[in-house]
């Protein structure tokens, strides 16, 4: 039988792919978006014409309440939650010594909290029968990035959350992971011109750009049987950018 996931960020980018890349695999797909609701409804076709039970739901990861409501519309829809991916996330570039205090609260609030609102609530849904909790962090949270202090300190954060629920959450059977993207083709970075991702490129030993899909078959490994004795693993998916 196919599993039950919850994919937040799922109408564009890493999430579209995960949710695609679940749906193959013949598992049931909630869709969670932001705000683009055709991009959602797009994707949610697309699911459903590789034979999968698939919804939509809108959520505010930062929003206690609306997070509280997609868990539970998940476990009404799908009849139970297997696997949570926490891909949504935001980055902004900056110099630190320019960054305000709104600006630490949106990314830390979407990046951290709302991964660990996520969590809680999911967790309530597990318990019963264990599960999986995929955490999308970054390369940056490993290594570190120039103008990017207050993301990368998110994203470190996320690993830091990922080692410890792990712990918390072992004896109830359900493992916690993360997958720590390199640099993927995506909206996220649109903002960087040609010549960057030129160089970005060339810092990459596989010697390409990432894709979204090279990230969702890490997360339906993480998802699935051959990751059953693995938990508070960081998961490096970056072409070798981070060894
Ligand atoms: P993206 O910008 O295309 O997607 C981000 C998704 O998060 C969007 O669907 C957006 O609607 C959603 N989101 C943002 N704020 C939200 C909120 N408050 N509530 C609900 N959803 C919200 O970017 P991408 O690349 O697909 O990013 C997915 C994840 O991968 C993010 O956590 C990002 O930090 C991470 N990542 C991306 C990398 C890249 O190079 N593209 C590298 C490393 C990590």
């Amino acid at each position: 039988m196919g599993k039950r996931i919850v994919i937040t960020g799922a109408s564009r980018g890493i999430g579209r792919a995960c949710a695609e890349e679940f749906a193959k695999n013949g598992d049931s797909v909630m869709i969670c978006y932001n705000k683009n609701e055709a991009a959602a409804d797009e994707v949610l076709e697309k699911c459903r014409s590789f034979g999968a039970v698939c919804e939509k739901c809108e959520v505010d990861v930062t929003d206690e309440i609306s997070v509280r409501r997609m868990i539970s519309l998940a476990e009404y829809k799908l009849g139970g939650i297997d696997v949570l991916v926490n891909n949504a996330g935001i980055s902004e570039n900056g110099l630190f010594s320019d960054f305000t205090v709104e600006q630490y609260n949106r990314i830390f609030n979407t990046n951290l909290l709302g991964q660990m609102l996520c969590a809680r609530e999911a967790l309530k849904v597990m318990k019963e029968n264990g599960g999986r909790i995929i955490n999308v962090s970054s390369m940056w949270g490993i290594c570190g990035a120039s103008c990017e202090v207050l993301y990368s300190a998110s994203k470190a954060a996320v690993i830091g959350f990922t080692k410890a629920l792990a712990k918390e959450t072992a004896l109830s059977g359900v493992t916690v992971n993360c997958i720590a993207p390199g640099v993927i083709d995506t909206d996220m970075n649109r903002r960087y011109g040609k010549e960057t991702m030129e160089a970005l490129k060339e810092q990459t030993p596989l010697g390409r750009i990432g894709l979204p899909e090279d990230i969702a078959k890490a997360a339906v490994f993480l998802a699935g049987d051959g990751a059953r004795f693995i938990t508070g693993e960081v998961l490096n998916v970056s072409g070798g950018f981070v060894i």
